[in-house]
């Protein structure tokens, strides 16, 4: 199975997609958090987060979101001038202000968006489109009447996280609903949501073989090492995985240093990390991170974590 890095926004920029490839690597292809129009332009750091200068993965997707065929077309049109080949929809995000614009998954209850959409990708035979979505907005089965559209449509892969909008990162996710997906979609398909362990990875393999992959993202984030431990087989011993992280957190803490104003700005950045990384270990210390005013008070709860 491929793994796939799911894009974060606010996580999952270059520096985190550099330094994590360079550093535990793992990763088939990592996606680029969403790059929207705003207001009628793209946002600079949109543009410099998928600039070609910026990233040194080996495979970069870069990923839209969109709700009318005019949008869609400035998105796709910025990805082939920068030299891509590939670009992935967002049909997924839960968020209201963005759903609330049929954005994200606030698409889903609409398919006569979606359709037109979709129906724009054949405008771009240079990319190869695909699709990352949930089960629907309000209700689980509102892809049961886009599904049509999307086999129809020429995607190279769905990424489908098996929620619906409303939920959005809460309950649980809904095994039956991917399960009756999974049978009656014809693109390769891609599973993504909680997926924490090797042994996760595993059993959705089992539930699901002919799944071309599996897509991971706060697992990653808690520990970078989940998709090389998968690919090579070997689960890391706590020193090796705290080591790497080690090296991984100084490599992103320096970046954002050197390019960040003032300690209020660089701890803004780099704090939110730890909500999520390194999940096991020591409360105390973590709450000490959390807590830290000062650039220095940081750094020196992070030697000692
Ligand atoms: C803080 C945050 C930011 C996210 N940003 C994006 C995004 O830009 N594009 C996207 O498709 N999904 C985004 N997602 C969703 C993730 O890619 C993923 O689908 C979701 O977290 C479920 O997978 P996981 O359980 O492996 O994390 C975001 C999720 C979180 C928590």
């Amino acid at each position: 199975m491929k793994l796939y890095a799911a894009p974060l926004q606010g996580f999952t920029e270059a520096p985190w997609r550099n330094f994590h490839q360079e550093i535990f690597g793992g990763v088939d292809a990592y996606f680029t958090p969403f790059v929207r129009v705003d207001k009628g332009e793209f946002r600079n750091r949109d543009l410099r987060d998928i600039a070609p200068e910026s990233n040194t993965v080996s495979r970069l997707v870069p990923q839209l979101i969109a709700s009318t065929p005019a949008e869609l077309e400035r998105l796709a049109g910025l990805f082939v001038k920068m030299g891509y080949k590939e670009a992935d929809i967002n049909m997924g995000c839960p968020f209201p202000l963005v759903a609330g614009r049929h954005k994200g998954s606030g698409i889903l209850p609409y398919p006569a968006e979606v359709e037109a959409l979709l129906k724009e990708l054949v405008h771009y035979p240079e990319l190869r489109f695909s699709v990352k979505m949930r089960l629907g907005w309000e209700r689980a089965d509102e892809w049961r009447v886009l599904l049509p559209w999307l086999n129809a449509a020429p995607l190279q892969r769905i990424t489908l996280h098996p929620r619906i909008g409303r939920q959005q990162y809460k309950g649980e996710t809904d095994r039956a609903s991917f399960a009756a997906f999974y049978s009656e979609c014809v693109h390769p398909l891609v599973y993504n949501g909680d997926l924490l362990t090797v042994d996760d990875i595993r059993r959705v393999e089992e539930e699901f073989p002919r799944l071309e992959g599996v897509m991971l993202g706060r697992g990653l984030l808690a520990r970078p090492a989940l998709a090389c431990e998968y690919a090579g087989g070997t689960i890391f011993s706590s020193h090796e995985l705290y080591d790497k992280v080690k090296l991984f957190h100084a490599r992103l803490f320096r970046y954002y240093e050197a390019r960040l104003q003032g300690d209020a700005q660089l701890l803004a950045k780099v704090k939110p990390y730890w909500e999520y990384l390194l999940p096991d270990a020591d409360r105390k210390a973590k709450k000490a991170i959390k807590k830290a005013a000062t650039v220095d008070k940081y750094l020196a709860t992070v030697e000692q974590l």
